[in-house]
């Protein structure tokens, strides 16, 4: 697929804006209104200086774009990865040729190395290699400068046995080097082990733009050793088009609009950040390998992609909804009676799971947590809730939480510890952190509770303690009704948390936050599944209390550093609505997803 098979999707912005944020932040509205698009930036600036490379941001615009991309539906190619999983040997002469079928699609996956590859139409080496002719983008003000954001990153084994893909955010540092922000739990950061142990330089290609799905499938988790191209030509039914590197052997894709080839020394690290991630928090300063560039080719007229992560929704959700379809049958070779899964963008991926199960004795939901919690990046995974079969759909989520709320009991909470994300900022200790299980597949027995209206319930939680400042209630008619109090935080959630206890019969589960978003279910969540570690922040008692505030060195006793949200930056917005850039989305939406 060409960029140009989207062109209907594109949306072209001819005025000049700057690669410093004003680019960056109109896709962040983009993202945020009912059907975005892709936006085409032609005139990328930065301080009156023109680049000759338009960026390209939201590729993966929407569910519709999505499924341009993929070429079929998701759930068409769900199902063929299952068909491949169970297949038998065919008895019959139908199920011979069908068996044939299959393995052909499998013959597709492998990659057929090109020689003329329209990548290297120019070839910039030595002096020449500079990153300054492309128009990477710094997208938030705190960020520690600008970031390639929409990077294949393209690596092999020490004996050249293993190639991955994997994308992962590059700081620019200067002309010539890159921050290779790659987590510890990632398949380059292993195979960079292979490297440092020898004591040799590791090569390293950078891939940006070409056909979407090579960017899609630079994501997605597949297991150590497996090759994400082979996927990419698995989806497209053809064999992946890769070609050799000018000044390395690793190999890329060779419609890829922009390749950045080089390596890197295992000893020499540097600190990278902060960077405005995908959490909507920054992620802080920290060490990490520096890439060092030798060669840099192009298409003839290349296009550079980007995209912009923060506060959800962003074009995250449309990537990450493909991950969750596809990868449905390879979660169910290790948790064969999951049903369905879903990770709902607001739970930014890996702070909430909600799965399906038809449960067939005793601990069978806990036996599918475990099992989640030690396969691949599901690991990473925080807050894990457990529906039955009879539950309601897993995305429409009002219903889904009544079906929750109406089936918990204290008793099927199971809270554990295991590894984090190396994002999540709230565990006591980084990389490490307390996890929740909640099995709600049988009907909650539920307690008597005497809901008062809001007004009351503050007056109320008023007099027991001055600092706090709303209250609001949310489902109400559900057996488990939801408290949320936001105060000032001059102490501990949990000092109001043992005054309420004088209320238990006006209250089941309380949330505390000292952040704006009492009245925003959507911004709520995002915000307790990010700043809660179930091990320090949940407690079960004659109520249920959970402490979704930020966190606090002095008041907490928080040994870590608390990241600052992801916010916009003011004059950029005015900037652009002046330009009468940003439309199709209203004040009260932008208020909501507080880019406002
Ligand atoms: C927009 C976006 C940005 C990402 N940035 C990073 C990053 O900077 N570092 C990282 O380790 N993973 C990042 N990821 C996640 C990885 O791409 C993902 O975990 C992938 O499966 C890693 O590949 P690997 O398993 O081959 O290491 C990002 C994902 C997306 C969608």
């Amino acid at each position: 697929m060409k960029l140009d098979d989207l062109k209907h999707y594109i949306k072209v912005i001819d005025i000049p804006l700057d690669v410093n944020l004003e680019i960056p932040h109109l896709a962040y509205i983009e993202a945020k209104k009912k059907n975005p698009k892709i936006l085409m930036f032609t005139n990328p600036m930065e301080n009156g200086k023109k680049f000759d490379i338009p960026v390209v941001m939201n590729i993966f615009a929407n569910d519709e774009v999505v499924r341009e991309i993929f070429g079929r539906d998701l759930e068409e190619i769900a199902k063929e990865i299952e068909s491949l999983i169970k297949m038998k040997p065919p008895k019959t002469l139908s199920e011979k040729l069908k068996a044939f079928g299959k393995l052909f699609a499998i013959k597709n996956t492998i990659p057929k190395r090109v020689k003329d590859a329209e990548c290297q139409y120019h070839i910039y080496e030595g002096e020449a290699a500079t990153l300054d002719r492309l128009p990477i983008l710094k997208t938030w003000e705190k960020d520690g400068g600008k970031f390639i954001t929409m990077g294949q990153v393209y690596t092999k084994s020490l004996d050249g046995s293993v190639r991955n893909v994997g994308m992962y955010r590059l700081q620019v540092y200067d002309n010539k080097r890159l921050g290779l922000h790659w987590q510890i739990h990632k398949d380059s950061a292993h195979l960079f082990w292979e490297y440092k142990k020898a004591g040799l330089k590791m090569p390293v290609s950078v891939a940006i733009g070409g056909d979407p799905l090579w960017t899609w499938c630079a994501t997605a988790p597949m297991p150590p050793g497996i090759f994400e191209v082979m996927l990419y030509g698995f989806i497209r039914r053809k064999n992946p088009r890769l070609v050799k590197c000018i000044s390395n052997d690793l190999e890329v894709p060779a419609d890829a609009d922009i390749v950045i080839e080089g390596w890197c020394d295992p000893n020499e690290m540097e600190i990278e950040g902060m960077f405005g991630d995908h959490t909507g928090y920054y992620t802080l300063k920290k060490p990490f390998p520096v890439m060092h560039i030798k060669t840099i080719t192009t298409k003839k007229e290349p296009v550079y992609y980007a995209t912009v992560v923060g506060k959800p929704p962003l074009e995250d959700k449309y990537m990450g909804y493909a991950t969750e379809r596809i990868f449905l049958p390879l979660l169910k070779t290790t948790a064969p009676d999951l049903i369905d899964y879903a990770m709902p963008e607001n739970g930014v991926f890996h702070n909430l799971i909600l799965a399906k199960i038809a449960p067939r004795y005793p601990g069978h939901s806990l036996q599918i947590m475990h099992s989640l919690w030690g396969v691949g990046q599901m690991s990473f995974v925080k807050h894990a809730i457990f529906v039955g079969e009879d539950a309601p759909p897993l995305r429409d989520y009002e219903k889904i939480t009544e079906y929750i709320l109406n089936h918990f009991d204290p008793e099927n909470i199971l809270i554990s510890k295991g590894i984090v994300d190396e994002l999540d900022h709230s565990s006591i200790k980084e990389l490490i952190g307390g996890k929740l299980g909640i099995d709600a597949t049988k009907e909650a027995k539920g307690i008597d509770i005497k809901i008062l209206e809001d007004k009351k319930l503050f007056e109320r939680i008023k007099e027991l303690d001055e600092s706090v400042e709303e209250v609001k209630q949310y489902m109400t008619h559900t057996k488990n009704p939801i408290c949320v109090i936001k105060y000032k935080k001059t102490k501990r959630a949990r000092e109001i948390f043992d005054k309420l206890k004088a209320l238990k019969k006006h209250l089941r589960i309380v949330v505390f936050i000292n952040t704006p978003e009492t009245f925003n279910p959507y911004m709520l969540i995002w915000r307790v599944t990010n700043n809660i570690d179930a091990l320090r922040d949940i407690w079960i008692e004659e109520i249920i209390g959970i402490d979704g505030t930020n966190k606090d060195k002095n008041i907490d006793e928080f040994d870590r550093e608390w990241p600052p949200d992801v916010d916009t930056t003011k004059e950029v917005i005015e900037k652009l609505k002046n330009l009468g850039l940003i439309e199709g989305i209203s004040e009260e939406e932008l208020r909501k997803y507080q880019v406002i």
